[in-house]
């Protein structure tokens, strides 16, 4: 017992040094760690005769006791000192004028593209992305369209290699094709994303965007397709009432294929989407065509279904009056901060159906 006064005395001399949190966690560990000092002589217990062990377990108690206030005394010491220090050192001078800060824009095209995924998601609808270089193969071929096919020499493809095997995708339908190979059906799809096409003026750039549609499952047939698109033209335009057309057309990927018109009205010099007795062209679709969906692997004696394809920067320009398409990628700041859209503002149709 004597020698572990001695080590109490010494300790407590060590503890009155100059320490640093670390040295007094040291110091505990010595004494008090699974083979600390303190520990180890408990551990003697055993070996104490009968009649002194009281008296020994007393007296080892009472040091540790002792020994452990004077270390938790001397951390919280030392970390108020930490606080105190700090608080003399780090003082903020609020008499100093404020840093400048610009809050960021949302680009329309990106506020679009939130918008459309919101209403479609609402109708049970997953997003889809697909690369923007593509294979000719996903981009042409799956979709029916084959090789002196003349779809292909209306894309105006933007081809990165000799051999035409790879290029920038020129639509979003591609993405149809990749959702297809990559699992089963059904699927009820939207791919919103960049296309590339070689042509560039007022409302034509060689980078542009479009979504794409695809519901493919058991008898779904173009009564589906147009209670579909209704609800989304009604929904992206916050509008009640619609008049819409389907116009036959051709496109290699669906049969029968369409061209849908929305109609509108002109009031001083603004385009209103609703009843007008105007027609706008915003979109094609159809049926996909049972070629399609034999190169993708889908059993069409089961299963059918419609696509559709939108260009996402018409429906910007459309629906927040902006009138030159250029303009949206010429990264000025200043057009951005004029059409572009607070990221705390949220917009009721981004908001999900409200109405
Ligand atoms: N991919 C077509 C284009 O870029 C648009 C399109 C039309 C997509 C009909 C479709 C569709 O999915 O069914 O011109």
């Amino acid at each position: 017992m004597s020698d572990i006064i001695k080590i109490k005395e010494e300790y407590i001399n060590k503890l009155k040094d100059n320490l640093d949190l670390n040295n007094v966690n040291q110091l505990k560990s010595e004494l008090f760690g699974k083979s600390g000092i303190i520990s180890n002589e408990f551990k003697k217990m055993g070996s104490v005769s009968a009649e002194d062990r009281k008296k020994f377990a007393s007296d080892l108690n009472s040091i540790k006791n002792e020994l452990q206030i004077l270390i938790e005394k001397r951390i919280q010491d030392i970390e108020i000192n930490e606080i105190n220090l700090k608080l003399q050192n780090e003082q903020v001078d609020v008499t100093l004028p404020e840093r400048s800060f610009n809050r960021g824009k949302i680009h329309p095209v990106s506020q679009v593209i939130d918008e459309i995924s919101s209403i479609f998601s609402e109708i049970g609808f997953s997003v889809q992305e697909g690369p923007d270089v593509e294979n000719e193969y996903n981009n042409f071929t799956a979709l029916n369209t084959p090789d002196n096919h003349p779809a292909r020499d209306m894309h105006d493809t933007f081809y990165l290699d000799n051999k035409k095997e790879f290029l920038l995708r020129t639509h979003t339908s591609p993405v149809q094709v990749r959702t297809m190979l990559s699992s089963k059906p059904p699927f009820k799809i939207i791919a919103p994303g960049r296309t590339y096409r070689s042509d560039s003026d007022q409302t034509h750039a060689p980078m542009f965007h479009q979504v794409e549609g695809l519901h493919i499952d058991k008898n779904i047939n173009m009564g589906h397709l147009k209670g579909c698109l209704n609800y989304f033209i009604k929904e992206f335009f916050e509008v009640d009432k619609i008049r819409m057309r389907f116009r036959p057309s051709h496109f290699p990927f669906t049969e029968p294929s369409a061209e849908v018109d929305i109609g509108y009205e002109l009031k001083d010099g603004k385009i209103i989407i609703g009843e007008g007795d105007k027609w706008l062209e915003i979109l094609g679709c159809g049926m996909v065509h049972p070629n399609v969906l034999k190169n993708v692997k889908v059993d069409t004696s089961k299963f059918q279904g419609y696509a559709f394809g939108m260009g996402i920067d018409r429906l910007a320009m459309l629906k927040y009056g902006i009138n030159d398409l250029r303009a949206f990628f010429e990264t000025d700041y200043r057009w951005l901060n004029h059409f572009g859209f607070d990221p705390l503002d949220v917009p009721s149709s981004y908001r999900g159906l409200s109405r």
